[in-house]
């Protein structure tokens, strides 16, 4: 029996790889050997260890599988050979065999060109307030070649040499986030070092440029719903978006359902339910209702309008037409859910899941009954397993 997949195998690979060059890194960082690079440990080596290439190609997936599996076998018998001496020239030989007959991928194919950025962190958090300055700040320089919606097609574009990528897909969760950052910061070349992309460095602030990174994500998770009805990449709810003044951010484990109210809706409000942690996010002067007996009351009132913008660009709503709509959290933070105005009253139900495994995705919606519980117990099987340039969901 097969206890791991070569999916389980390849993101464990994907993990390892990440976690071990970044160790390296603040291990260096710790000891004062790495430089600093807009604020935090810079990436000493013009290349890294990448995984993307076994996403691609799964043979190489298999071969460094299979080559690590060598190596561990030369280490195991190395380490007898210096325990059993009877057997120590046998093993020795074994040794030496199993290095030799290592079967490593070509090593270009594991590499990757590094900036000094590469392994940094966005201290923004995919906050809502991130969200809302990214998107100031793409309006002004980035739109024009850009377009509003990220797709790249403006005549400014069309004329450029190298057409822009089209930003609202799923390109932004290939790079590291550090990677995104270098390029925006210092622009883009092509192969003959001619720019391709203006750098912004002198423009922009670092905060402006993690912002624009969150928004380009808030921006291709919207257009992807509009596209094909799902999001095809994971989105946490931003942070603040369930900040509700006194009780901020106790969020962490619990899931999280925001009502999107305006002062008109809230008769219509649902209940508080103990499966959740409800949030009523409000537009203008929204009025919880007095707590009815029997049930529970929704305690907890977020007025923040950044919130609101940053939901509306996520779910590709337009901000005015909004209200009505729930969104549904899993308890890792991830949006998983979502249930439109028109139907704000019916029961959820597995169907209102929209960010799904792929062959889930491909199956096309399943349009089975059940309510929240079988909502949430299908949220809970297929919990999101993000890694990097890697799986979204559990693959089967
Ligand atoms: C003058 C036109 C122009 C402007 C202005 C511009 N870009 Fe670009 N952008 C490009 C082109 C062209 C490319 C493709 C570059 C290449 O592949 O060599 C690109 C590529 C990118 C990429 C993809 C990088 C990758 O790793 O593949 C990102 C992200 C990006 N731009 C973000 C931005 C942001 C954010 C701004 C605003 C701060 C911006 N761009 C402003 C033209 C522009």
């Amino acid at each position: 029996m097969n206890l791991l997949s070569l999916s389980d195998w390849i993101n464990l690979l994907l993990g390892a790889i990440q976690v071990l060059q970044d160790g390296f890194l603040h291990a260096l960082a710790a000891l004062g050997l790495a430089q600093t690079s807009h604020g935090q440990p810079a990436w000493p080596f013009a290349e890294r260890l990448s995984g993307d290439v076994l996403l691609i190609d799964r043979s190489i997936a298999r071969q460094l599988l299979s080559a690590l599996g060598f190596s561990f076998a030369a280490l195991l018998a190395l380490v007898i050979a210096l325990a059993w001496r009877r057997g120590r020239v046998v093993m020795l030989l074994a040794t030496v065999a199993l290095v030799f007959f290592t079967p490593w991928p070509d090593r270009h194919l594991l590499l990757a060109p590094a900036e000094p950025t590469s392994f940094h962190t966005s201290p923004t958090g995919f906050s809502a307030a991130a969200i809302v300055h990214g998107r100031q700040v793409y309006e002004q320089r980035c739109a024009s070649c850009h377009a509003i919606d990220g797709k790249g097609d403006t005549p400014l574009a069309l004329s450029l040499p190298v057409s822009p990528p089209n930003l609202a897909s799923g390109l932004l969760w290939r790079r590291a986030d550090g990677e995104l950052f270098w390029k925006i910061a210092y622009g883009a070349r092509d192969r003959h070092g001619a720019a391709t992309m203006p750098g912004f460095t002198r423009q922009l602030t670092d905060n402006d440029v993690w912002a624009l990174i969150d928004f380009m994500k808030a921006n291709a998770a919207g257009a992807s719903i509009r596209a094909i009805g799902a999001w095809d990449q994971p989105v946490a709810l931003p942070a603040g978006a369930a900040d509700c003044g006194k009780q901020a951010t106790q969020t962490g484990g619990q899931r999280v359902r925001v009502i999107l109210a305006s002062a008109q809706q809230s008769a219509a409000l649902p209940f508080d339910d103990p499966r959740l942690r409800s949030v009523v996010l409000a537009d203008g002067a929204l009025k919880l209702p007095a707590p009815q007996a029997g049930a529970p009351a929704i305690d907890c009132l977020s007025r923040s309008k950044d919130a609101w913008q940053a939901l509306s660009i996520i779910t590709g709503i337009d901000s005015d037409q909004l209200a009505g709509t729930q969104l549904l959290t899993d308890r890792d933070g991830w949006l998983r859910a979502r249930k439109l105005p028109a139907d704000s009253n019916g029961a959820w139900s597995e169907s209102d899941i929209l960010c799904r495994a792929p062959a889930e995705m491909a199956a096309g919606k399943s349009n089975k009954p059940g309510g929240l519980d079988s909502l949430i117990a299908a949220m809970d099987a297929e919990p999101v397993r993000f890694v990097k340039g890697g799986f979204v969901h559990a693959t089967p």
